[in-house]
């Protein structure tokens, strides 16, 4: 057992990231502080090491690592009180809280920003973190992949690719599985194919890390050839740039500014 880690904010996501603490059950034990018991009874009996209190202070007392998960506008409620020990890492997943609002709240303990994301419940998320803790990295590194980023602006667009775009890839698989279905395929068939078509795109562009996206898509696009012609499509629609203006519009929102 490495670290015992403090959860306060025990909402959706922390159900993910309990999901994910379940799986590597001897890297951590979980205090969590809830205030709906019949939730943290039913996130008790997915971790075989987990405790319930009825205080932030008694999930916090005794941890090394403390998730604070409650949304943005709570965190400063949430650990209002809270008394903080030096040695303490405590990390704030939630969207848009910097690590100079954080660190009043904390005292003498170490201010960390991470965002992992749903599929930590399956220990697969990118992880972006800021700064660099040794701690924090123990506790987050077996729920995906861990990427320090190096400041604010850095976490924000971090946040808005990982956070808002692994949300979206869902109404786009949605879009094209409808598509495939109304071609004549029955939905089970449209949904596995568009599932293991990204999959088969992800597994090749990690194979293949040694290529640039662009070579990849130069590889495939034959002169006249059927993806050629897709593309031309998503192009004559600004199609790329949606994209890039979605993401554009979540640094916006996080900054405060839309
Ligand atoms: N959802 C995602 O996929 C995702 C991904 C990455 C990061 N996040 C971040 O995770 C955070 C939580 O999101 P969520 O979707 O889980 O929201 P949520 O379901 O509303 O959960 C937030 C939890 O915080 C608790 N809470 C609120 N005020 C509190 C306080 N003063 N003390 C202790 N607990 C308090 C709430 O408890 P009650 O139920 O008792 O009110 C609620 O259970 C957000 O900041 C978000 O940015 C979410």
């Amino acid at each position: 057992m490495k670290h015992t880690v403090g959860i306060i904010g025990i909402g959706h996501f922390a159900g993910y990231l309990i999901g994910g603490f379940a799986a590597v059950k001897d890297n951590v034990a979980l205090q969590l502080y809830s205030r709906n018991q019949e939730r943290a009874a039913a996130h008790a009996a997915l971790h075989e090491k987990i405790s319930v209190f009825d205080t932030a202070q008694q999930a916090v007392d005794g941890a090394s690592v403390v998730i604070v998960a409650t949304r943005p506008g709570d965190v400063q409620r949430a650990l209002s009180g809270v008394v903080f020990q030096e040695h303490q890492v405590v990390i704030s997943v939630a969207a848009g809280v910097t690590l100079a609002q954080l660190q009043p709240l904390i005292g003498p303990a170490t201010a960390v920003r991470a965002l992992p994301i749903a599929c930590v419940a399956i220990n697969k998320s990118p992880i972006v973190m800021l700064p660099e803790n040794a701690a924090a990295r123990e506790v987050l590194g077996p729920l995906g992949q861990v990427h320090v980023l190096q400041d604010e602006q850095q976490f924000t667009a971090g946040t808005a690719l990982v956070g808002a775009f692994y949300a979206l890839m869902f109404p786009l698989m949605n879009h094209l599985s409808d598509w495939t279905a109304k071609q004549g395929l029955d939905e089970t068939t449209a949904r596995a194919l568009v599932v293991e078509t990204i999959a088969g795109a992800s597994g090749m562009a990690i194979h293949d890390a040694q290529l640039s996206f662009q070579d990849i898509w130069t590889s495939l696009a034959v002169p006249g050839g059927i993806s050629e012609r897709g593309m031309e499509e998503v192009e004559r629609n600004d199609g790329l740039t949606i994209w890039s203006d979605a993401l554009d519009a979540v640094v916006a929102k996080l900054g405060g500014t839309a």
